[in-house]
């Protein structure tokens, strides 16, 4: 028998309590959300033609090239080196295929807006052609271009599809011969989210904006930290045109990474100005994350001395500017120009990802000072570092308290059962401490990051009993995320992921949908809901959260029933009148193995039904392995 209380609000649940984590991990950005389908648009990979192919050219046999592309590098200075030099000699026998990310998703009448620099150095090529082509290189749609000038210049095209393929490329080709220079070939669907230029997947961010996201965290993740300090995520370096963003290794390219993606690099073409902008969209209070002046401390550990700190702390400062300050500050007029006038609304930055130990708490220390003398209201999250647990997260948490550090960003990657033992873990966290964002946290089946994880349902609904700890105690808990989100099947570093994608498909995990049950029912206010006066815990293997919505004018039940039996459970709601009817929504897998697939996407999802409600009174069978979520309108 469970008691409900719907009288008395315990604490507000926090608009920010379920959200997204975002990181460039598993081709989540280029090559995934970030819709470009040219991988290395601009020659500037490490081996500058990668991701490029001139099948019928012999490099080796000078008199018999048909054609060749040669790198020539603008300068060493900038941001965008290099460009490529093709001289054609014979343009029946030569082409460049571009091969995408794992190939290029592509589907039927769908248009494609291509765009690319060129320059006539000699000779005289007439056209460029543009096809799509598939594996026996059959043409799946094309278009040419006419080069004219000297000049650099810019020239689009749009290419409409004849035959949707998952792995189809692009071929140039050219008419005439001569010698021409190329930069910057970009390709994007023209049914990108609300259409936009440079933008991004639409199935992936519809995917997000179904959460109902109360923020998204970005960039990351390690990423935020990078390898050594030189390769950090720095947001000054990834907004404004976005040729000119200066394309970098990305930090999951090899080592680290659980599966090996040398072709791995960041186009920095969804930067901070996309991020803001697609927080904005999905509803999502923005959660930028900046680098401490601490270098990864799982690889280099590079720390920038004490007395160089500034620029990390300056680049703090600047993105509150840019994101809040108007139209007559620097950074807002850079954010205006880039097509955003009115503020992004930021509320929360992130100093530092998962560092630990004094060098961290003497960063933070700096980063505080300067940021709460410029901007008091703006919310500082800091870490303890990756896992939550031993002496230096003690140190970390108690520094961090006699700072009055506003929130503590605590990550966890453990086992299902982790999850529904540590239900309680924040039942005793100090009220007065620092607020709790759990910004990392995924249930392993296998290990932490082991390639043979599996987003099965004993993962998801552990990690859904887990939440209902987190909501319990949302007095302490204002922030959650799951992570990583995103992945390639073809090119991921980590698994479990919430959400894995091809190059035409998506799906939502278990794990997915678990996340969506909780954010698109947190409610406004907690209420109280007891087995014999305490807290519903794991006693039976159930775990039991409630909320009260005073906009929609519900009570919210959240019922995991982690035994492999159906449990009849009695629900007793007094202190407000409800409806005699209900509506509950049940999440269960066949067996704690089941799992979602591109085959069968939503084999796990929502299954909704109603139930009767007598006075208050509520009989319910919970199947076995199932998270529930019952909602009942008060009168
Ligand atoms: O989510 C994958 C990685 O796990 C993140 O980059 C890092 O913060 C954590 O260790």
């Amino acid at each position: 028998n469970l008691q409900v209380d719907a009288l008395k609000s315990i604490t507000k649940i926090e608009p920010t309590m379920y959200g997204v984590f975002f990181e460039d991990i598993n081709f989540a950005a280029d090559g995934g959300l970030y819709a470009e389908m040219i991988k290395n648009r601009s020659f500037e990979f490490e081996t500058p033609m990668m991701g490029w192919n001139e099948p019928n050219s012999d490099r080796h046999k000078l008199n018999l090239q048909s054609g060749i592309a040669n790198i020539i590098q603008y300068s060493q200075k900038g941001t965008n080196h290099n460009y490529c030099r093709v001289t054609i000699n014979d343009a029946s026998g030569y082409e460049m295929i571009n091969e995408g990310f794992r190939g290029m998703g592509i589907k039927k009448d769908l248009k494609y807006n291509l765009s690319l620099k060129a320059s006539k150095v000699s000779g005289d090529i007439s056209k460029i052609k543009i096809q799509f082509i598939d594996k026996n290189k059959k043409v799946l749609g094309e278009t040419s271009i006419v080069p004219t000038s000297k000049d650099w210049t810019n020239y689009t095209a749009q290419l409409t599809v004849t035959a949707t393929e998952a792995k189809a490329q692009i071929r140039i080709t050219f008419e005439g011969t001569g010698v021409i220079d190329l930069d910057a070939i970009s390709l994007f669907p023209e049914d990108t989210w609300k259409g936009r230029k440079n933008g991004m997947r639409a199935d992936l961010v519809q995917l997000l904006y179904d959460l109902k996201p109360g923020f998204l965290r970005f960039p990351g993740g390690c990423i935020v930290e990078g390898k050594t300090l030189a390769l950090r995520y720095q947001w000054k370096k990834s907004i404004g045109n976005v040729e000119d963003r200066e394309t970098m290794i990305n930090r999951w390219n090899t080592e680290f990474a659980h599966k090996l993606a040398p072709d791995y690099f960041q186009s920095f073409g969804l930067g901070f100005f996309e991020y803001f902008q697609l927080a904005e969209d999905i509803g999502a209070s923005p959660l930028p994350i900046l680098s401490c002046g601490m270098a990864c401390q799982f690889n280099t550990g590079e720390l920038v001395p004490m007395d160089q700190i500034d620029p990390y702390v300056q680049d703090a400062l600047d993105l509150i500017e840019f994101a809040n300050g108007d139209q007559t500050t620097a950074w807002g007029k850079v954010r205006s120009d880039m097509g955003h006038p009115k503020p992004f609304n930021l509320k929360h930055i992130g100093v530092g990802n998962e560092q630990w130990g004094p060098d961290y708490i003497e960063r933070f220390k700096v980063f505080q000072k300067a940021i709460k003398a410029k901007y008091p209201n703006i919310i500082i999250v800091s870490g303890t570092g990756p896992y939550p647990d031993g002496d230096y997260f003690d140190y970390g948490m108690a520094e961090l308290k006699k700072l009055n550090a506003e929130i503590v960003d605590e990550h966890y990657y453990k086992d299902p059962a982790w999850f529904r033992k540590n239900v309680t873990r924040y039942d005793n966290y100090d009220r007065k401490g620092p607020k709790i964002f759990a910004g990392e946290y995924a249930a392993q089946s296998v290990a932490i990051a082991s390639p043979d994880n599996k987003n099965n349902w004993e993962c998801a609904f552990s990690e859904a009993a887990f939440m209902t700890g987190m909501e319990r105690n949302a007095e302490v808990v204002h922030l959650t995320s799951y992570a990583p989100l995103l992945a390639h099947v073809e090119g991921w570093q980590w698994t479990p992921d919430m959400i894995w994608f091809n190059n035409l498909q998506s799906y939502g995990t278990p794990n997915y949908y678990v996340q969506k049950l909780f954010s698109n029912n947190k409610g406004t206010d907690l209420i109280n809901i007891t087995k014999d006066g305490k807290a519903v815990t794991g006693q039976n293997d159930l775990f039991a959260s409630a909320v009260k919505d005073l906009n929609s004018k519900e009570v919210i039940l959240k019922i995991v029933n982690a035994a492999a039996t159906t449990q009849n459970v009695s629900i007793d709601v007094k202190g407000a009148k409800l409806d005699s009817k209900g509506t509950a929504i049940t999440l269960k897998g066949d067996g704690i193995n089941d799992e979602n697939s591109f085959e069968a996407p939503t084999k796990i999802s929502p299954k909704e039904s109603e139930f009767k409600v007598n006075g208050g009174k509520i009989q319910y069978d919970f199947p076995a392995y199932s998270v529930t979520v019952l909602k009942i309108k008060m009168k």
